[in-house]
């Protein structure tokens, strides 16, 4: 088993998607150690504890220097031996101290077709600018913003009918989707080799 971290910043929806697939037995070869958040006021909070699952709070401006603020997150990683980091709605880049430590083994889930519309809001701006389509991706992380290798994406075709909610709880409906199928591919052809 592969012991993962999952970092969020907020709502925590493809954190709580995650674990309840892995329990469903529909993603093999991991195990969900640890959720790790960048902020104590936010959602996904209350689904760890719900979940059962451990949770570490590691706020940036606790630190205020960004290689003092990932070294703390190492060492809380450390703590639960995590050897894949799986980001799901964590808005900060991650910077090269964890970087170094966890090359190509930090995932991203990004919700539309990259390398469209990377960066924040992205299903907003897609919507807005009237396109025939978006998506989700999902990514290595690298040191850019939504830049790493592609491992898998799907697009979504925009009906002309749909106002920006439903266009968002299409997104989300398709992230609940491919992030476990995604992960169960990649951890299962991994332990094979
Ligand atoms: C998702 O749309 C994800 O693709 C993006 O941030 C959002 C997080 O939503 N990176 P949630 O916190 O999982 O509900």
């Amino acid at each position: 088993m592969v012991k993962v971290a999952i970092f969020a910043s907020g709502n925590g929806s493809n954190f709580e998607n995650l674990v309840l697939k892995l329990r469903a037995g529909k993603i093999k070869g991991i195990d969900i150690k640890l959720l790790l958040v960048d902020k104590r006021d936010i959602y996904a909070i209350e689904r760890a504890k719900r979940l059962e699952i451990p949770y570490e709070i590691v706020e940036y401006r606790q630190y205020g220097d960004k290689v003092e603020y990932e070294r703390e997150i190492l060492k809380r990683l450390e703590k639960y031996e995590i050897e894949y980091i799986l980001l799901a709605g964590y808005m900060k880049i991650i910077g090269d101290t964890i970087l170094g430590r966890y090359d190509k083994k930090i995932i991203n889930i990004h919700p539309s077709y990259l390398p469209y519309y990377r960066g924040k809001d992205s299903i907003k701006r897609a919507y807005e600018n009237g396109e025939e389509f978006t998506g989700v991706t999902i990514h290595y992380v690298d040191n850019g913003v939504d830049t790493g290798e592609i491992i898998y994406q799907e697009k979504i075709y925009i009906d002309k009918d749909w106002d920006l909610d439903i266009l968002e709880s299409e997104v989300h409906k398709k992230e609940y989707e491919i992030y476990p199928k995604v992960l169960d591919n990649l951890f299962n052809n991994m332990e094979e080799k």
